[in-house]
């Protein structure tokens, strides 16, 4: 049997990614064609959110059918949903928050959990919880890179995921800044697009977005 990664492992794995694309899945049926754009893309990495009915079965099919791609599972914000997304192979959990509840079952699981801070106090908290690697949520709307900065100053040992607001004209300047493992974001798997079934639109997307962080 594979040994799971640990929750180090994974964020040092997200961290060669530097990219981690946000999707919002109107239905499972999209799962498969989404993995595959992603991968002509050069991108084998996503985050499911859970903000449709779809998100359980879709992390399911991928990770069934697409197992080199690291799925994670995004927008969890309460244990049931936790425990949904890995009974369904979701190999890390994001949150929009910190949750104690979901960061306990993640760890008692020796599961990665990113929850999302954006104040000093929630960066505390999740340091209580021996989380270091967050998601900085929402990027843009609370205050960019200046926040970020301000931020991440007194707490060194910490890396961010800023997410929220991020495309691939702030893209570069996010990811230059030592701090930042990797950046997340929906601009490259629009859910338009996935209703839509553009997903040459979405490798196009990546491609581009690729060409920006190596
Ligand atoms: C998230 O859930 O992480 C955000 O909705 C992604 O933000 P974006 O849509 O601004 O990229």
């Amino acid at each position: 049997m594979v040994e799971k990664p640990t929750p180090s492992d994974m964020t040092a794995e997200l961290g060669r990614f530097k990219l981690i694309p946000v999707v919002v899945i109107p239905d499972a049926e999209q799962a498969l064609p989404l993995a595959e754009a992603l991968l002509e893309g050069g991108l084998a990495c996503a985050e499911i959110t859970f903000r449709t009915e779809a998100a359980e079965e879709a992390i399911r099919k991928i990770e069934d059918n697409v197992p080199e791609m690291l799925l994670g599972a995004g927008t969890v914000i309460t244990r049931e949903q936790a425990e949904r997304a890995l009974g369904a192979g979701a190999r890390f959990i994001v949150s929009p928050g910190f949750s104690p509840e979901v960061a306990d079952y993640c760890r008692v699981n020796g599961t990665a959990y990113y929850p999302g801070v954006c104040t000093p106090s929630e960066v505390q908290m999740a340091m209580q919880r021996g989380l270091t690697a967050l998601k900085f949520f929402p990027a843009e709307a609370a205050g960019g890179i200046k926040l970020l900065k301000a931020i991440a100053a007194p707490f060194p040992q910490v890396r961010f995921i800023p997410t929220g607001g991020i495309s691939a004209d702030n893209l570069p300047d996010y990811l230059a800044l030592p701090q930042v493992l990797a950046c997340g974001g929906s601009w490259m798997v629009k859910k338009q697009l996935i209703e839509a079934g553009r997903f040459e639109e979405i490798t196009h997307r990546v491609t581009e977005a690729m060409r920006l962080v190596q």
